[in-house]
Formats: structure tokens, sequence, C-alpha cells
């Protein structure tokens, strides 16, 4: 099948390449023109292990093309997927989308005959009507059927969840849509991930539904690790005692700074306004999302409070600054509050993050960057671990220390054991994790 994929960025990038890699013949549009210039040349817009190689056997087998033309995409495609972002609004947490409107206005003067628009970007509720009256305003031929289509990849592991997920979603109101989904994903279906059809509404707001769970499960180990600190338990072990029980599951239990990145923060948010203005209580989301807020900002006051309550002029090397590991994703990262609390307290901040620099750098004032996590240590009172990259996992930790010129090792995301630290001449802090 010919699909074209308007939005070449994290998700419309890896969708676009995989369903290529399925055997469809799949055109990226995006409006950022180096962006796709660089995709012309081999360059990958954005860091994700495995991406590369896989968008180059795609674009040799001609499977795969890329164009700044929304026009030369559509050309005999049957299905196009709009992938653009949608951000938090500036001011109300609403989902904008003004990016997802644009594209569709531009299609909806292009099309010549009926086609399947699927929407990938997270939208609320709703959109989907919205985009088929747009469509039908501006022009687009009758026949023209809207779908939604919701992504669940995590960034680092994007192209691993595309083509094994644990489910695919479709929502749509005909059999146009229906049928061309099913043909779409007829490989992963082949492989038994199951798909679910439901209606376009509740295909919008279950994505929704499933990123504030998610958010839900961090925010409640968070609190249970300051209860753990606070009567002497360790929350490593509470959340492998629950986390057992097949009714819980063991993923998305691990204490540490906050959620961030470019989704949770964002859809919880748009999530409270869909129930605002439908005059629902949802408590809580609203509460998940006000416990990650102030956690993001406590994380600075736990660095200082470990450091004796004072960390004017001192040095403090921070390790890791995208959101999570295997990406170069800053988007609501942790580190970002974290590295303004310190220096506004007036600490003198030197931070090391694998691959997420030329992103961070843009975000970060007066920050020294160092080139490795040792480098970040050098002459440094403490070291912060904010993001729990695998090369932070095997540090040399004897060697850390004699690097420094302090002894605090604040470990936000609890990689290694009190007893390894302390046995490197460390003072350890962890999250959640019982005292001394
Ligand atoms: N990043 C994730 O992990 C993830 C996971 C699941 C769902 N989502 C959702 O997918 C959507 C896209 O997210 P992302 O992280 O890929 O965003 P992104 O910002 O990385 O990419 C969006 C791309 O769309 C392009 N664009 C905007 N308007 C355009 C237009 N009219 N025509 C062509 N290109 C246009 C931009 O130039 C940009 O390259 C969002 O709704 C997001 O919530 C993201």
């Amino acid at each position: 099948m010919r699909i074209a994929m308007i939005g070449t960025g994290y998700v419309g990038l890896v969708s676009g390449t995989c369903l290529a890699d399925f055997g469809h013949h799949v055109t990226c549009v995006d409006k950022d023109e180096a962006k796709i210039e660089g995709l012309l040349q081999g360059r990958m817009p954005i860091w994700e292990p495995g991406l590369e190689a896989l968008v180059k056997s795609n674009v040799d087998r001609r499977r795969l093309e890329f164009t700044t033309d929304l026009g030369t995409a559509l050309k005999g495609a049957e299905a196009v997927f709009i992938a653009v972002g949608t951000p938090s609004r500036r001011g109300d947490g609403h989902a904008d989308l003004s990016y997802v409107y644009a594209a569709v206005e531009e299609l909806a003067g292009l099309l010549e005959k009926p086609i399947v628009v699927v929407t990938k970007s997270t939208v609320p509720v709703g959109t989907g009507d919205k985009i088929a009256e747009l469509l039908k305003e501006k022009g687009a031929p009758e026949g023209v059927s809207v779908a939604s289509n919701p992504e669940f990849l995590r960034e680092g592991a994007a192209i691993a969840d595309f083509k094994h997920p644990d489910r695919i979603l479709v929502g749509a109101e005909d059999e146009l849509a229906r049928t061309a989904l099913a043909e779409i994903y007829r490989p992963l279906f082949l492989n038994r991930a199951p798909m679910l059809f439901t209606s376009r509404r509740t295909a919008e707001l279950t994505k929704y539904a499933a990123n504030a769970f998610l958010a839900t499960k961090i925010s409640f180990i968070n609190e249970m690790a300051d209860l753990c600190e606070a009567v002497g338990a360790d929350v490593q072990d509470l959340a492998r005692g629950i986390g057992l029980d097949n009714r819980i599951g063991p993923k998305f239990l691990h204490a540490g700074p906050g959620y961030g990145g470019s989704c949770f923060p964002k859809d919880t948010l748009a999530l409270l306004r869909t129930a605002d203005e439908a005059s629902v209580k949802q408590r809580i989301v609203s509460t998940v999302v006000e416990v990650n807020d102030l956690r993001k900002k406590a994380m600075a006051d736990r660095v200082v409070a470990a450091m004796g309550g004072n960390v004017q002029g001192r040095r403090i090397g921070v390790l890791g600054l995208t959101f999570k590991p295997n990406t170069d994703d800053m988007r609501d990262a942790p580190s970002i509050p974290l590295i303004e609390g310190l220096q506004a307290a007036g600490a003198n901040v030197v931070a090391f993050d694998p691959v997420g620099r030329e992103q961070a750098e843009p975000l970060l004032s007066n920050v020294e960057f160092a080139d490795s996590a040792e480098g970040a240590a050098d002459g440094a009172e403490a070291v912060v671990i904010v993001t729990e990259w695998d090369e932070f996992r095997a540090l040399d930790l004897h060697d850390l220390a004699a690097r420094m010129s302090g002894n605090v090792l604040i470990d936000l995301r609890n990689i290694y054991h009190r007893g390894e630290a302390e046995g490197a001449g460390f003072v350890y802090h962890g999250v959640g994790r019982v005292k001394a």
C-alpha cells in the first residue's frame, strides 16, 4: 500500500520507517527543510537506537522516501497519517492542535480522490470529528474517511515497540478505514498483535487514559518512596513486593525525580482540560500532576540537603540530562528544574549526557558540559545521577570518588546499592531507601 506520513519527528519517522519495513511504500513529509535535507543525506534528526540502519535499508529498497512537498507524498497514496506535534498550549495546558489543523487544511486542498486520513498524533477526544468537518469545509472529495490510530511507542525502544506492540488501537467510523488499517497492520496481525477496533472518540480518549494511568503509577511509587524514607523502609523492595502481583505489574514502579518527556506532562494536562470542558472531575489525574510538579521542584532541595544545606559556590556534577535513557529528548526533563534550582541556590553545575548535549545546551544556561561521566566528577563535591543511562550503571566508583573534592553521591534513579557506594568512600543518597 502507498502511504503518506505527515510529520517526520519521533513518531512519524519511526512509524513511517517501520511501515516501509513491513513492505508498504511510505513517503514521509515534513515542513522542516533541514530535517528532510538531512534525511535525504542519511542523517537522522533524532537519536533512536537502530533507526539509522532501518531508514537506510528501506531507502535502499526504494520503499521509503522523504520530501517537503505534501502533494508529492500524496501521489497514489491510499492512506495518509498525521503525526505532527500536539504540544501543550502555553497558558492553559490544552493540546495545541494548530499543527494538526494546518496539515488537514493543506491536505484538503490537495486530495483528488477518497483516502483514509489517520490521526497518529495524540489528540483530544472529538478532534477526529473536527478533522472530518474541516476536510469537508475545505473542499476534500466526498468519501474521505477519518480514523484515529494512537501511537504507544516509547522513545529509546521505538522500533521494537512499533514492531511488537502490546496492541494496535484503531478508532474508525466506517468500513473503508477499518479495512485500510487492517491491511496496513496485517504483518503485525499475523504476529498476533491484538488489533482493537473502537469508535474514533474512544480511541482518542484511550491514549490519554493510558498515559494518565502510567503517570499515576510513577507518582504513586514516588509518594511511597517519601514514606519509605520517613519510616525506614526500602522502596525498591516494596516495588518488587507489589510489582510481582500480576494485578499490579512491575513496570513504571521505579521511584525517581518525577516523570518528564514529550508525552506524560502534556497529555495529563490535556486530559484535565478535556474533563473541565465536559464538567467531569478527574481528581486522581489532577493530583498526579500536582504530585509530579512538586516532586520535580523538590529534587534541588534534596541535593542541597544531602550536601549539608548549603551549595553556594560548590561544584556539583550532574550525570544524565535527557528525560530518560536512549533518547536525546529533553522535553520537560527533570534535569532542567533540578539544575535551575541548584544554580538558584548558588551551585556551579557541570553536566554530562551521552547524547543529549545538543538538545540540552539551548535549554540550560551557565552549565559547564563535560565529555564524560568522569569529567563531570572531576573536582566536584557531589555527583547526582539524574538519568539512568546504561553507561552510568558500571562506573568505577573508586575512580569517581578519587576524582572528586567531596564524597556525596545522590542517586536519583537507584542504580547503585548503598553498600557498593559506601565501599568506594561515598556518602550515598538513593530515593526511598533505608538510611544508613
Ligand atoms: N514522542 C513520543 O514518544 C510519542 C509517543 C506516542 C505519541 N506521540 C504523539 O505523536 C505526536 C508527534 O510527536 P513527536 O514526538 O513525533 O513530535 P515531533 O515534534 O518530534 O515531530 C513533529 C514533526 O511534525 C512536523 N510538522 C509540523 N507541522 C507539519 C506540517 N503541517 N506538515 C508537515 N510536517 C509538519 C514538525 O516539523 C516535526 O518534525 C504528538 O501528538 C505526540 O503526543 C509521541
